[in-house]
């Protein structure tokens, strides 16, 4: 069967996944390492594409001309923007959209010109699975993250949620700017900066894809200093746990 893809954007979101593969084999393309191999018994190509839309964009464009896999699943952190969205908290994308594209007045505001759309819907079986294996993980806290990272980031009651992720090319670490984000996109849930990308380029593939993000700050004033706390400590351990849990089920 062609193989699944599994992206993240950055190492230490991707790293204990890679170490769940050890008959990967590493095939270089574009400037990035691709990895293919096995997770639980089924064929995987994990990438990290680097941060940002147009590294994405071309990430995808590369797994699906070059190694013609039969979905995308992005995988990694994200600033919490709704208002229950805390840090620790999942979020399974729905829709994903970019927040900033406006090419108005000539085409609506995130319309994606000549395409006639904002928003891209997330595969639901796909999406059904990670939330499932999301819900799952979660449950006992601890034994994804460890006792340690669970009281360092109160992490006692981690929540699941599923809705509309919007991406753009802008660490967001301002509460003016988060506040800006919610008024104008008041049902997005959580901000990144690679997942609608991605999402368009399997658009114009015809690809099934789903991206499963965890909350690593609230896209507020504190943003930096808890992303690179987070980041350094439990990202991977969330990414490798949730994609593992998805391909056992
Ligand atoms: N990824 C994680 N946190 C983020 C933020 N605050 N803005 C954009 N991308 C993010």
């Amino acid at each position: 069967p062609a193989p699944l893809a599994i992206v993240s954007a950055m190492q230490e979101e991707l790293g204990a996944l890679l170490a769940l593969m050890p008959d990967g084999r590493r095939v270089r393309a574009a400037g990035r390492d691709f990895w293919c191999g096995h997770l639980h018994g089924q064929p995987v190509v994990a990438v990290l594409s680097r941060i940002g839309k147009v590294a994405a964009a071309t990430t995808a464009t590369v797994l699906a001309e070059r190694f013609g896999v039969r979905a995308i699943v992005f995988t990694g952190v994200a600033g919490g923007l709704a208002p229950g969205v805390a840090v620790g908290d999942v979020v399974v994308a729905a829709g994903l959209l970019q927040h900033d594209l406006d090419a108005s007045p000539i085409f609506p505001k995130y319309e994606v010109p000549l395409l006639g759309r904002a928003r891209f819907d997330a595969d639901g079986a796909i999406a059904d699975a990670l939330a499932g294996a999301a819900h799952a993980l979660l449950r006992e806290p601890a034994a994804l993250l460890g006792a340690q990272a669970v009281a360092a980031f109160g992490l006692h009651a981690p929540r699941v949620h599923r809705g509309l992720v919007v991406s753009g090319d802008r660490f967001v670490s301002t509460a003016a700017e988060s506040a800006a984000l919610r008024h104008a996109l008041p049902d997005a849930l959580a901000v990144e900066m690679e997942g609608a990308a991605v999402a368009q380029v399997c658009h114009d593939y015809g690809l099934p894809f789903a991206a499963v993000r965890t909350i690593s700050d609230r896209a507020d004033d504190a943003a930096h200093a808890d992303f690179t706390r987070f980041v350094a400590a439990v990202a991977s351990r969330y990414s490798a746990g949730i994609a593992a849990a998805w391909l056992r089920s």
